[in-house]
């Protein structure tokens, strides 16, 4: 639903690609390899058991997400979509001109709605995507400049809170830092309150952050969306041991474990979990750990929380992120929410708000 002619449907001499793309591996640069798969081990030795969900996004699990963002019940990518596609050119006109940021950016389809949006505004482009998988981040960043003849890419491969560490100044007036697809659902209360730390060290006062969550809503809702009828959910969950074989030199067998996914009512979140079918020793070399698994043991391997978009407006406006505009769809199933970084007071103590919101 564009208003005029989309910047990748212009016929414009572009610059060459390789003078607009600049990929920087953080991950290669500041990796403890000493450290690697001790999460792995310190959740596969508590009771519960719990694996980390970073695990999920190898190259075949990243395929995987992707199919479920296609799936009839995972109405997420959908919905979060539409409302970009009402919303963006209020995002732009609000923001002006600003470099996006995009944590988790994956394969960037739903960061051309904002940035067709920017550029129909006349706003110069400038696109930092960042991701974990270099693969990734490269291919869709060379899509986008094939597309985008004025856009310029700096990639970031690394994790969020090393990217937040560590981005590069502003080229642009002003920033937005995107993190949609409800991935803060992914993270519990104390990681949030991290990742909210360093989005707020990141910013500078007047700079924007755009969020997008997941809403409550009814349990069989929630429980169909991650319990698909095709069993691309269970697949997804299960490729994470194949994951942690290769890269652990493990033998986990996937076909003694089940996919389970509930809603857990009191936390408002879905809990995703590998049940072990019959008990059994696995052994992951590279780790040097040997677990035991009972009959019927479970690994949780997600959480995803389902927010409430008044009670986050608040506590990103506590935290000194003033919520500008918030949008959802007609079901109130998705928020996107935007917010603007304050100015310090007066004292020193705590970021004031610039518009007054809230
Ligand atoms: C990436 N994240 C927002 C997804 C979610 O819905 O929490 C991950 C996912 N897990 C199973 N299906 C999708």
């Amino acid at each position: 639903m564009y208003t005029s002619q989309t910047a990748s449907s212009m016929s414009v001499a572009p610059y060459p690609i390789e003078n607009r793309l600049q990929i920087q591996d953080l991950l290669a640069l500041s990796q403890n390899k000493q450290n690697e798969g001790s999460d792995v081990v310190s959740g596969l030795k508590q009771t519960p058991k719990s694996l980390p969900p970073k695990y999920f996004y190898d190259d075949r699990g990243s395929q995987l997400f992707e199919q479920i963002c296609e799936l009839p019940e995972y109405y997420l990518t959908r919905t979060e979509t539409a409302i970009l596609q009402e919303c963006a050119s209020e995002i732009a006109s609000i923001t002006g001109a600003c470099e996006i940021v995009e944590l988790g950016s994956g394969s960037s389809t739903k960061t051309r709605i904002l940035l067709d949006a920017y550029h129909n505004l006349g706003h110069p482009l400038r696109y930092l995507p960042i991701d974990v998988s270099a693969g990734i981040l490269e291919t869709s960043a060379r899509k986008l400049l094939l597309d985008y003849p004025s856009i310029s890419v700096r990639g970031l491969v690394s994790t969020y809170e090393l990217a937040l560490q560590q981005l590069p100044p502003a080229q642009l007036k002003s920033r937005m830092i995107c993190f949609i697809g409800s991935t803060l659902g992914n993270l519990t209360p104390k990681e949030c309150d991290r990742f909210f730390a360093h989005i707020i060290n990141a910013l500078q006062p007047g700079e924007y952050f755009l969020l997008g969550i997941d809403l409550q809503k009814p349990k069989h809702l929630l429980e169909a969306a991650y319990n698909d009828s095709q069993g691309v959910t269970a697949q997804f969950n299960l490729n994470m041991l194949d994951h942690l074989n290769w890269r652990f030199k493990g033998n986990f067998d996937p076909n003694q474990f089940e996919h389970q996914a509930v809603y857990n009512e009191s936390q408002s979140q879905i809990e995703i979990y590998l049940l072990c079918k019959k008990a059994q020793t696995v052994r992951l070399r590279a780790l040097d750990l040997t677990v035991e698994f009972e009959t019927d043991e479970t690994i949780l391997t997600e959480i995803s929380r389902k927010f409430d978009l008044n009670a986050m407006r608040r506590e990103l406006g506590a935290r000194g992120l003033v919520p500008v505009q918030a949008w959802t769809d007609p079901n109130r199933w998705f928020g996107l929410l935007l917010c603007q970084m304050g100015f310090p007071s007066e004292d020193g103590r705590s970021p004031n708000s610039i518009l007054g919101a809230d």
